[in-house]
């Protein structure tokens, strides 16, 4: 019976939640910082300062909300990177504090791998035995993953992300920060064949991702007829804009499955909350007569139960953080193979 504090503060969210054995949310406190929103994107230096200011009290209410005692708490689950490195540093450095403090092991927790644990959390019961469409701001990638600690690329992006294209195609239309639910919201009303893109070439065996290509050509669309963004067409843009992206994701997706021959798709990153990418994924998997595990959309985007589920499994795999534990931007995920 674990019961763990997760706390993530890698980009723009600082978030703490408490989970018992690695699947019972007793508690998940998300606050979005919306002090970026001036700036059209997430400012690290600003994101460090609200870190600080908001950490203790996120942490604080995680565990009020989840009505524990502290000395009930087996663990502190964070993490570690990649992230913003003077956001991430923030939530270790309180994470360690606690740990310290009640003499508890510190958990060190990937953020990929923390959103891997969104299924887990989402589907208890399932085998932790799927391929994983990885999807956020800072990430794309598909996933064999084999068990709890054990994942094998097949495919990541060349060059942006999802998550960023999504942004920068909203800030393009001046749409207001954080671009993604926008341009979610606003493609649903619109027609996805009035305009369409050319999808990335990168050949018929490759599970990879290009999407600056895509990016480029909105903008040069916008840049020919600037009465595409007026409020009468941009959804339709958008909508293209939006299946061109979820096309390739799919794909890929498909692609993926068929080359490991499991049996089971899932998706999970801030970018699994998109109303399009969920329809044709599931879609998708149904043609392939494959099961799709999507976790609900609070669990998509970067929230502290994952993490903590992640520590669940950390700690008992004994990976537990040594005393001089430092936070990295760029963090490889350990895979095997
Ligand atoms: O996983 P996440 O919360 O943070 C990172 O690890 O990056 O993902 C955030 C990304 C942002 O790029 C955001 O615009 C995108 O996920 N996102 C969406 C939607 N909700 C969040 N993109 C498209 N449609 C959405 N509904
Ligand atoms: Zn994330």
């Amino acid at each position: 019976m674990a019961l763990i504090l997760g706390v993530e503060s890698s980009c723009d969210e600082t978030a703490a939640a408490m989970v018992r054995d690695g699947t019972a949310i007793l508690s998940n406190v998300v606050l979005s910082q919306q002090v970026h929103a001036l700036y059209g994107g997430v400012v690290p230096e600003l994101a460090s300062r609200e870190h600080i200011r908001t950490v203790i009290p996120v942490m604080r209410r995680a565990i009020e909300d989840a009505a524990v005692e502290r000395r009930d708490i087996e663990g502190v689950a964070v993490t570690v990177g990649p992230g913003l490195v003077g956001a991430l540093v923030v939530g270790l450095s309180a994470a360690r504090s606690f740990a310290w403090c009640l003499d508890i092991p510190l958990l060190p927790i990937h953020h990929i791998e923390g959103h891997l644990f969104a299924v887990k959390l989402a589907y208890p019961d399932e085998p932790f035995r799927f391929v994983a469409l990885v999807v956020s701001g800072g990430h794309t990638e598909l996933l064999d993953v084999e068990g709890e600690g054990r994942y094998r690329r097949l495919g990541q992006t060349r060059d942006d992300a999802a998550g960023e294209v999504f942004d920068k195609v909203a800030k393009m239309t001046d749409l207001p920060y954080p671009g993604g639910p926008e341009v979610d919201r606003v493609a649903a009303r619109g027609d996805p064949r009035r305009h369409t893109f050319p999808k990335a070439r990168l050949g018929k065996e490759t599970c990879d991702f290009s999407f600056s290509g895509v990016k480029t050509a909105v903008r040069y669309r916008l840049r020919d007829d600037p009465s595409l963004a007026s409020p009468g067409n941009l959804p339709d843009l958008l909508a293209g804009f939006q299946e061109s992206v979820v096309g390739a994701l799919v794909e890929n997706s498909r692609r993926a499955l068929r080359r490991t021959g499991r049996d089971t798709i899932a998706v999970c990153g801030g970018v699994a909350a998109n109303s399009r990418l969920r329809a044709a994924l599931a879609s998708m998997a149904a043609e392939e007569g494959a099961r799709f595990l999507v976790p609900p959309r609070r669990l998509c985007t970067d929230n502290g139960a994952m993490i903590a589920s992640a520590g669940e499994y950390a700690l008992r795999a004994g990976r537990i953080a040594p005393p001089d534990q430092g936070a990295s931007a760029h963090l490889p995920l350990p895979f095997i193979g």
